[in-house]
Order: structure tokens, then C-alpha cells, then sequence
């Protein structure tokens, strides 16, 4: 059902992401961030992206909880509709950098395979995966929206970390510890790493 259509050809645009961006004075990226549910993805890029918005970039964040407000609203959580998901936000992501942005992308995003998928979407320096590394204990603990409990409660099936697998990267650009560390230290390691001249 996802195969290409056929008959349908690529239309070649005469102005690239280079020069959409070039104005800007920014590099086109996207940073993926990758967690368990309430590891910390959205509070950090929240934060990064008002520090380069500060500094005078163009950016733009894409929340999983937000798209499947709109685009992704006919998904759920099984693994099928989780790849189709992620897929989705990969592509308009790939549009997004394509437009010349800096786009923070948060959603859990639990399978390798789908991450691989969204990395090759992109040129080499592109694409910045980070690992939003906070245990299923700590989640659970913080339990923002309550979602751990009622999980356990068998409200909630197929929920990462209780009854659906977290696949934690294996080669991430960066990679986040965020218990015991402060909000401003893990931004500024990825502004340090998005913008090395910033320093
Ligand atoms: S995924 O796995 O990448 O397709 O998920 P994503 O689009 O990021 O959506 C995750 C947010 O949906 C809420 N939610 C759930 N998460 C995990 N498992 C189940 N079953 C589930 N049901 C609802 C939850 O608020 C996630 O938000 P975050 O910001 O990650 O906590």
C-alpha cells in the first residue's frame, strides 16, 4: 500500500535547500530526538529551539503528540501504525529541512529500523540523532500525563516500556542523560553541537 505510484516522476526544482537557506546563514538539519514517553524530549527541545530562535535561526519543531492531532490522527499505537507514524513525520521533516529549517523532531520513535529510515532521508550531516536517556523507573516517576499509571492499570495497551518494546539507539550523535542533570546543560550540549561557533 505504501509503494511508490506508478507513472508518477520526479520534478527536478531549479532552487535547492542550499540556497533556500542560504539567506539565513543557518545549516539545514534535523535533530531527532528519540525517548521513552516522558523522558524529556519535548521540554528539551522547547528549550532549544527558543536558544536558536534567540540566536536568529529559522526553525521549526514537529511534536509527535501535536501531529497526531492532524496529520497522524488516523494512528495508534500498534507497531504497524507506530512505523507508519514515524514515517510520516520523517518525510515532512525531510520537506522541512529540504525548505532550509533547523527542525526539532520529538516522537518516540521506539523501532531502530524507522530511525535508520528516517537517517537516510537525509545527506550524512544532516540528520542528528538524539538519545533523551532517562530510565523507565524515572518516567515512571514523573509520570507527566499520568499515562505510566493507567498503563499499568491496563487502561493503556501497547504503551512503550510496559507492553511495547523501547529499541535505544546504538549510534546516536548525541546521547542525553538527563537524570540528575540541568535542562540549560543538556540544551546547550546540542546548541554546542548544532552551532559550534555559538561558543
Ligand atoms: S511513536 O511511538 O513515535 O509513534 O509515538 P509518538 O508519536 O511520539 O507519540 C507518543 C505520545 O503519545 C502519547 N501516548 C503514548 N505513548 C506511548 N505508547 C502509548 N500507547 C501511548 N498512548 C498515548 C504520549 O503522550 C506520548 O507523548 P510523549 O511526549 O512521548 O510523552
Amino acid at each position: 500500500a505504501l509503494r511508490r505510484a506508478a507513472n508518477v516522476h520526479w520534478q527536478h526544482l531549479d532552487v535547492d535547500k542550499q540556497a533556500r537557506a542560504r539567506g539565513k546563514g543557518q545549516p539545514p538539519r534535523c535533530v531527532w530526538l528519540t525517548g521513552l514517553s516522558g523522558a524529556g524530549k519535548s521540554t528539551i527541545a522547547n528549550q532549544l529551539e527558543r536558544r536558536l530562535c534567540a540566536l536568529g535561526y529559522h526553525t521549526y519543531l514537529l511534536d509527535g503528540d501535536n501531529l497526531r492531532h492532524g496529520l497522524n490522527r488516523d494512528l495508534g499505537f500498534t507497531p504497524e501504525a507506530r512505523v507508519e507514524n514515524v514515517r510520516r513525520v520523517a518525510e515532512v521533516a525531510h520537506l522541512m529541512v529540504d525548505a532550509g529549517l533547523i527542525v526539532l523532531v520529538c516522537v518516540i520513535s521506539p523501532f531502530r529500523n524507522e530511525r535508520e529510515f528516517a537517517r537516510g532521508l537525509f545527506a550524512h550531516d544532516e540528520f542528528v540523532e538524539v538519545f533523551v536517556d532517562t530510565s523507565l523507573e524515572e518516567c515512571e516517576r514523573r509520570d507527566p500525563k499520568g499515562l505510566y499509571r493507567k498503563a499499568r492499570e491496563g487502561q493503556i495497551s501497547n504503551f512503550t516500556g510496559i507492553d511495547s518494546p523501547y529499541e535505544t539507539p546504538a549510534a546516536p550523535e548525541l546521547h542525553l542523560h538527563t537524570e540528575g542533570a540541568k535542562l540549560e546543560a543538556l540544551v546547550e550540549q546540542l546548541v554546542t553541537y548544532l552551532i559550534p561557533a555559538s561558543r
